[in-house]
């Protein structure tokens, strides 16, 4: 039988009949495509991270269809939680809370990530099935996050089914926002853009940038083991934040000019992604909007298509400074780490 299917009243039938089942099935947000499972089934979230080889230590974002059923998986939920939630879900925003006593861990050791995405299909799927979907991005760990259904079956080649919903509006994975602190706490920059946010709760913390002495790292030799004890989990706020991520099969770097970088290499075996008019003989280049929406809508779609050409090394024009730039500089960031 067909894995991909249209997103259409049979497609969703099929679908929540699955994830019923505690199997688990891709389906598109906003952002980027999500590997659904049942959230508080033990043998569906196994299922996701078996899928995805994706380390026990990570947690899980859980997507409901509402925020009133975002508040009933909470212990707290606090005043910035429901200003956020009330400004900005549906959409692509996801809150760190503490976790309801009743619920059994996602990963998280007192808190859960939730959101309502705005996708009308991501909707459609959490009404049909009833349950609240946990829903990491549908890619093999570590590797490039997918805005369309092709890119969720070459990177997950045995997930049972995708829901093909045609390319996500956003391509950027959810902003992610700690609110059991004060202020809250920014973990993990997104579609959602820091100004939005601050126009509505006041002042942000950040977390520390990669790179620094607060580097969140991923812990040695654990990449990859399901069978992590919990206690092993490292000492980050946000365990998805571990540096390689986002990353194609080609070594990517960050570069100020990649077209002279490039002269002279043999054809074929560099590629170049700006967003910047860049003439480079023999070299695939992969030009994106200088608009930093429209550049991260395409950017990993850019990523894939620049694996596919084969090339051994990507090089990425530095993204411009500033806020709104600041995911597209987050992924790349991490996209280039060994
Ligand atoms: O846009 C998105 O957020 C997509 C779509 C499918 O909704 N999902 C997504 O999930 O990007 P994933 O698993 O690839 O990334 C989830 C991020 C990770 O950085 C993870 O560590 C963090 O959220 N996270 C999840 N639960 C957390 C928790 N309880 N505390 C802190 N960080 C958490
Ligand atoms: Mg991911």
């Amino acid at each position: 039988m067909n894995r991909v299917v249209a997103a259409d009243a049979a497609g969703l039938r099929r679908a929540a009949e699955l994830l019923r089942q505690e199997s688990v099935c891709a389906f598109p947000t906003e952002t980027v495509y999500g590997l659904g499972a049942h959230a508080f089934s033990a043998r569906a979230v196994a299922a996701v991270y078996r899928l995805k080889h994706r380390p026990s230590w990570n947690p899980l974002i859980v997507h409901v269809a509402t925020a009133a059923e975002a508040e009933a998986l909470a212990h707290e939920w606090p005043p910035a939680a429901r200003l956020l939630a009330e400004h900005f879900w549906p959409g692509p925003l996801s809150l760190v809370v503490e976790r309801a006593h009743h619920l059994p861990a996602l990963g998280g050791p007192s808190t859960v990530a939730i959101r309502v995405p705005a996708h009308p299909v991501a909707l459609a799927l959490l009404r049909e099935c009833g349950l609240p979907l946990a829903a990491p991005s549908a890619n093999r760990s570590e590797s490039i996050s997918p805005t369309t259904a092709d890119h969720v079956i070459r990177s997950l080649p045995d997930v049972p089914l995708v829901l093909d919903g045609g390319a996500c509006r956003l391509g950027i994975e959810s902003t992610v926002v700690d609110v059991t602190v004060s202020p809250p706490r920014l973990l993990r920059p997104g579609a959602l853009s820091l100004r939005a946010i601050r126009d509505v709760v006041g002042p942000l913390q950040l977390s520390r940038p990669s790179g620094s002495s607060g580097q969140l790292s991923r812990p040695a030799g654990s990449s990859g083991q399901l069978s992590h004890p919990a206690g092993d989990a490292p000492e980050v706020r946000s365990p998805g934040l571990a540096h390689r991520h986002y990353a194609p099969r080609a070594r990517l770097l960050l570069v100020d000019d990649p077209a002279t970088l490039a002269e002279g290499s043999d054809p074929g075996t560099v590629g170049i992604l700006t967003h910047l008019p860049a003439a480079a003989e023999g070299v695939h280049v992969e030009l994106l909007s200088a608009d930093p929406l429209e550049y991260g809508a395409d950017l990993y779609a850019a990523l894939h298509r620049l694996d596919d050409a084969g090339v051994a090394t990507i090089l990425a024009q530095d993204p411009p400074p500033g806020d709104d730039w600041l995911a597209i500089r987050d992924r790349l960031t991490r996209a280039s780490a060994q």
